[in-house]
């Protein structure tokens, strides 16, 4: 469990690529092994989250071939998959649990899904409820609908659905059983959630309709097998991005990284504190990707709320962070749904700002966190949660002397080089000030 100690920072100077999207890593591990054939993915981000979804696959009969880190080769078996022989260990992942249940639901046999302490807390109705519409049997084991999983694959019939919440991974798993039902499958979300499912679809050459908040697909298609390469994540680059907006002077450009519209809410937010932000999109096949670059100013407060939020919903937790070092009152609100996810980010967020010297009032869908405080190092903790302890490793290079990050181990499901790179930011040749200067792990 290393701890991280981090000693407040001038300012950023660099040229930076970030590890593969994490939502794309799953999908496209989860679309070549549902095409018809062998599917190449570069870029594939190799973290315990994706390797879970990997290792799924490999339990459920598809032959994977991993020649580097970051390349996948999986050989699709047109969605028939081998009954698994042991219970599959979705690990910290949600995105691995709730879409499989989609893809399990109509296998012809039986399959339980368990995950670690977090997981095992998280809401699993949402995919419950209308996957059982559909026709499948899907028993919770845990306390309120929550895992282990059992799966009982049965025929499946479409369904018009329209969702709770706003939530990828809920239009995902009903979307991929709608792939294996009798009938289109319609979904319908109350705001635009992230859309990879859709676009990765089309790319295999599955062509979801949309119109407007629904999408919707016929059952019965098989996906064609295409290579794919995976961007950067943005989710990934916040971090760095709202490090370089908030110092005056700082410089960053960020290469090879996802833009599509649907995640890219950071950037706009950014931009209305007073960042100045450029984007160039260099290839807008399936995926937009391209350069962000940031330059930095003195930030002010902004509003975060509505139809934003599942734009935003990841980079919440350095979004705060980027309000404790904006001049005003930053307001985070209608995001309820922080509360379940890796950990209750809502308290976690709030606890550690305060734990800097930050004032912030709690509410239960948000926080209005007062800016501009003078940031004190301190001791925080990540609650198990990959993005509050990077989301405070930025902070603390904000803060007077030095701070600690405690239990750092999580970073491993979504960023493994996410230390190095805040070590190797002071190294940068293009760095004309040294960025933090004394980092070590404790
Ligand atoms: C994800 C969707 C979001 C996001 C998560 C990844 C996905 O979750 O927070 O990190 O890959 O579909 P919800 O669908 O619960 O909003």
């Amino acid at each position: 469990m290393p701890d991280w100690k981090i000693e407040k920072a001038p300012r950023i100077h660099s040229e930076l690529t970030v590890p593969g999207d994490k939502s794309i890593s799953h999908r496209a591990i989860m679309l070549a092994a549902l095409s018809n054939g062998r599917g190449e993915v570069t870029g594939f981000l190799p973290s315990e989250d994706c390797l879970a979804t990997m290792k799924a696959f490999q339990q459920l009969g598809i032959e994977i071939k991993r020649p580097d880190d970051t390349t996948v080769i999986v050989a699709g078996r047109r969605g028939h998959f081998a009954p698994p022989t042991a219970d599959i260990d979705c690990g910290n992942s949600g995105t691995t649990m709730r879409l499989l249940c989609g893809i399990l639901a109509a296998q012809p046999f039986r399959s339980r899904l368990v995950g670690d302490a977090s997981l095992s807390k998280r809401p699993m109705r949402r995919v419950i409820d209308p996957l059982t519409q559909m026709g499948a049997k899907i028993t919770a084991e845990g306390e309120g609908g929550c895992a282990p999983l059992v799966i009982e694959g049965r025929p499946l019939k479409a369904i018009e659905y329209s969702a709770q919440v706003a939530s990828a991974q809920v239009k995902s798993a009903i979307l991929l059983a709608g792939l294996f039902a009798k009938g289109t499958t319609r979904v319908t979300e109350p705001e635009q959630s992230r859309d990879h499912t859709e676009r990765m679809f089309a790319w295999h050459l599955v062509r979801p309709k949309k119109n407007g908040l629904s999408v919707s697909v016929p059952g019965g298609q098989t996906l064609e097998s295409r290579d794919f390469a995976v961007p950067g994540d943005i989710s990934s680059a916040a971090f760095w991005l709202a490090a370089a907006a908030a110092q005056p002077g700082s410089h960053l450009m960020v290469k090879n990284v996802g833009l599509n519209p649907a995640r890219i809410g950071v950037l706009a937010v950014l931009i209305r504190m007073g960042a100045q932000v450029n984007e160039i999109v260099e290839n807008a096949n399936c995926e937009p990707r391209g350069t962000v670059e940031v330059r930095g100013a003195a930030l002010r407060a902004t509003t975060i709320g509505g139809a934003e939020i599942p734009n935003v919903i990841d980079e919440l937790p350095v979004l705060a962070v980027a309000g404790a070092l904006a001049e005003g009152r930053t307001i985070i609100k209608d995001a309820r749904e922080l509360r379940v996810k890796e950990t209750d980010r809502i308290a976690a967020v709030a606890r550690n700002l305060r734990a800097f010297g930050v004032q912030v009032d709690e509410c239960e869908d948000g926080m209005q966190i007062e800016g501009g405080a003078t940031l004190h190092g301190a001791e925080v903790e990540s609650f198990g949660d990959h993005r509050i302890a990077m989301a405070f490793a930025i902070l603390a290079l904000f803060a007077e002397g030095h701070s600690v990050i405690r239990d750092t181990d999580c970073v491993k499901t979504s960023y493994p080089g996410f230390y190095d790179t805040l070590r190797g930011l002071s190294k940068s040749t293009r760095s004309e000030i040294p960025v933090i200067s004394s980092l070590r792990t404790l």
